[in-house]
């Protein structure tokens, strides 16, 4: 049998290219009249899943729609071949060799050195000011520099490994600069990883380096490919999640006075809420390797798939009065961080690193407030299918 696509579209926008201006209205209709439905990416036939039951089902169902089969189009030199082009026995290799840092036991034990200092020496900068932007004062730098820490890397070089981190992004625009990045973050850090073999230290380069898992060791290379991905899987996640979150709370006053009435019980749960409500990885994209019926929809091999996780966190079926941002809602499960065996490996992580940063700007920055900035929005950022705040321009006293 060999499938064919169908001969029209059941929503002809190119998700790829652009976001629609009445994105959640037209997820909304999909999912209402078609949980899969035929789309358009890169002008070539999608299908998109958009409700809870679809989407939690697709991220789980690694034999049907491995994630292999996406990120394995991306390997290139410049980020090398990372765990989310891995399947099985060696995906679950590399992971193990990583995943101890990432527990919440370790995520725990950084919150007061780490997480918390960062947020007040970032508000320290501007706070006199009495006003900031904090998209560019802190959402966008937070998460960065968190992961620059957690690697043990010189802060003398900050700047410059947040400049290759940004450029080895812009692989499809600007190839050349984005292999060059890429090669002078590997010669910066090749031998600080060499010393770190021989003279570990408590950070994370340390435990890389000598962490073994069933008797094997992570070799310079597989190190390498990890690095690389951290920079886009967790710091542009966490800095659009960080932004959802405050930009909801500033816009939601009687959550925000909930939330002030508690900080440290009720910022995790605002966190939790936000990344249910506007999932940084609004749109995920995978590939469909072979012909398949899934679901009773035919799906030739080849196809390009998006699980909509903005769509599956609102579906009424599972969420009650789905659109209201309500702090108190405790969501048992949501999409934002995948779901089944390549689930978020930093969702320990992000979850923390939300929660303390909103504690700490929360308790910091009496009065907060988003100066009146009519475009100021949550929008399609860095791509079209990832989403956080385009700006927050606020005021405190
Ligand atoms: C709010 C922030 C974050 C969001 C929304 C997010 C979202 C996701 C999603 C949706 C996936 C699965 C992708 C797929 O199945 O194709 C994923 C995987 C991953 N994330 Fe995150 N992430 C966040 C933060 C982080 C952080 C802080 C780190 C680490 C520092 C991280 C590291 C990873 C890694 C390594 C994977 C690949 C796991 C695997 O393939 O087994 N993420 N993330």
């Amino acid at each position: 049998m060999t499938l064919s696509f169908p001969d029209r579209f059941d929503d002809d926008w190119d998700y790829m290219l652009s976001e629609p201006p009445d994105l959640l209205e037209r997820l909304r209709r999909l999912r209402e009249s078609k949980p899969a439905a035929w789309v358009k990416t890169w002008g070539k036939p999608t299908v998109m899943f958009t409700s809870f039951e679809l989407v939690d089902a697709a991220f789980r169902d690694k034999e049907t729609f491995p994630s292999a089969a996406f990120y394995g189009q991306t390997v290139t030199d410049v980020l090398g071949r990372n765990m989310q082009c891995m399947e099985g026995e060696e995906h679950r290799r590399n992971r193990a060799l990583v995943s101890p840092f990432f527990r919440a036991k370790n995520v725990t034990a950084i919150v007061e050195s780490l997480l918390e200092p960062l947020a007040h020496e970032l508000i320290d900068r501007f706070e006199a000011r009495g006003e900031a932007n904090l998209v560019a004062e802190f959402t966008k730098i937070y998460p960065v520099k968190i992961i620059l820490r957690m690697l043990g890397l010189p802060q003398a070089a900050d700047d410059d490994v947040a400049r290759w981190a940004i450029g080895m992004l812009d692989i499809q625009n600007n190839f050349d600069h984005a292999l060059r990045c890429s090669k002078e973050f590997m010669a910066f850090v090749s031998p600080i990883l060499a010393e770190r073999r021989v003279a570990p230290t408590d950070d994370l380069l340390s435990k890389l380096a000598t962490e073994e898992f069933e008797g094997e060791r992570l070799s310079d290379d597989a190190i390498f490919n990890f690095l690389r991905l951290l920079f886009p899987a967790g710091a542009d996640t966490t800095y659009l999640g960080l932004g959802s979150a405050i930009f909801a709370l500033l816009t939601h006053p009687e959550e925000l006075a909930r939330v002030r009435a508690d900080l440290s019980g009720e910022c995790r749960w605002a966190a939790e809420e936000a990344l249910r409500w506007s999932p940084p990885v609004a749109l995920q994209l995978r590939a469909n390797p072979k012909d398949v019926v899934w679901n009773g929809i035919e799906i030739p091999g080849g196809t390009p798939l998006i699980f909509a996780t903005l769509a599956a966190n609102r579906d009424p079926a599972v969420f009650a009065d789905p659109d209201r941002f309500d702090v108190g809602r405790r969501p048992k499960a949501i999409c934002t961080f995948g779901r089944g065996p390549h689930f978020c490996l930093g969702a320990h992580l992000a979850r923390a690193e939300m929660d303390f940063a909103l504690r700490v700007l929360l308790e910091r920055l009496p009065r907060l407030r988003l100066v009146d900035d009519p475009g100021a929005r949550i929008t399609a950022s860095i791509v079209p299918v990832l989403r956080g705040p385009n700006r927050l321009p606020v005021r405190f006293d």
